[in-house]
């Protein structure tokens, strides 16, 4: 495995493998690399000839009372894990590296990025669409491959890859869940025990809500008010969404039928936690 710092360093490695008739996986990744990241790398692994794991804390993304600087960083640590996992390429570029001091051009999803964690986090998703973008342009991967676990994330991406006709077939990974089912996140490292205890009621709420869902509840208003109770019945938490929402427009369902994601924001402590279910048609009685 090689760790590689600059853009034309990976291109050129990128292009041999290329002529030499190698698909190429990526994995695009902030770093602090944890299980979720793993079972992305590993399903890359297994369908692609070369793996490249991207490791970049974009700045663009985070807002400026967000977390950039504090955000975990090691990089020894997740090229030991990235080997293991069977990555060929690591690709860490520094911030100047990517961003030129006038940088200038950013790629903006419409109507999408303003739903959801879109409303409460103002330039993020331009961020994310933007140093995709790029690299996929770099990297140049037939593959990429995104957790369900940012939901919103991947749907954005993959109309961002439709519309601008990029050549990246999007792959949509299963959310990586601790035992006590919440999602295993870079930031859950930030709470305190209590806090990282009590976080377990976000994925709790959302099972229960499956479970009415199941017993033939539509009505979205009653389920949101089932989790926002659940979650509020915690000193801790902070609610900051929850919605019932069509899976590709994002649009809140008036009525639950067809298939549905239902995704929720909450403050646990400081730390802002996301996490999301998705319910397929033959989940849902009626449908
Ligand atoms: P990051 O938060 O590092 O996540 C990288 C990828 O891992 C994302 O596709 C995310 O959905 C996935 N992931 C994180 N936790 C997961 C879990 N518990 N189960 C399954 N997948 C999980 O998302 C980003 O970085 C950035 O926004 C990025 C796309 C790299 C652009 O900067």
């Amino acid at each position: 495995m090689e760790i590689i710092k600059d853009i034309s360093g990976i291109k050129d490695r990128l292009s041999n493998e290329k002529k030499a008739g190698h698909n190429i996986g990526l994995v695009p990744t902030m770093g602090y690399l944890h299980e979720g990241h793993l079972n992305l790398i590993k399903k890359a692994v297994e369908n692609n000839d070369v793996v490249v794991v991207s490791i970049f804390v974009n700045p663009t993304q985070f807002g400026p009372e967000e977390d950039y600087e504090e955000y975990p960083r090691d990089l020894d640590r997740d090229a030991r894990l990235a080997k293991k996992t069977g990555v060929d390429y690591i690709f860490s570029p520094e911030p100047d590296e990517m961003y030129f001091a006038d940088h200038s051009t950013f790629v903006q999803v419409e109507e999408l990025t303003d739903r959801l964690c879109g409303a409460f986090r103002e330039g993020h998703f331009r961020g994310v669409a933007t140093v995709v973008s790029k690299l996929f342009n770099i990297i140049m991967p037939d593959k990429a491959y995104f957790g369900q676990k940012d939901f919103q994330q991947f749907v954005i991406l993959k109309r961002m890859v439709r519309d601008l006709n990029i050549p990246v077939a999007m792959e949509r990974i299963p959310t990586v869940r601790e035992e006590d089912g919440l999602a295993v996140s870079s930031r859950n490292k930030y709470l305190s025990e209590r806090g990282r205890e009590t976080a377990a009621v976000l994925y709790k709420s959302l099972k229960k809500a499956r479970s009415l869902i199941k017993k033939g509840e539509n009505d979205p208003e009653k389920i949101k008010n089932k989790i926002e109770a659940m979650i509020q019945k915690h000193d801790l938490t902070e609610i900051e969404y929850i919605e019932i929402v069509d899976p590709e427009t994002l649009k809140s369902r008036e009525e639950i039928r067809d298939k549905v994601v239902i995704a929720l924001a909450v403050y646990v402590e400081e730390t802002r936690l996301i996490d999301n279910i998705y319910l397929d048609r033959e989940e849902i009685p009626h449908a």
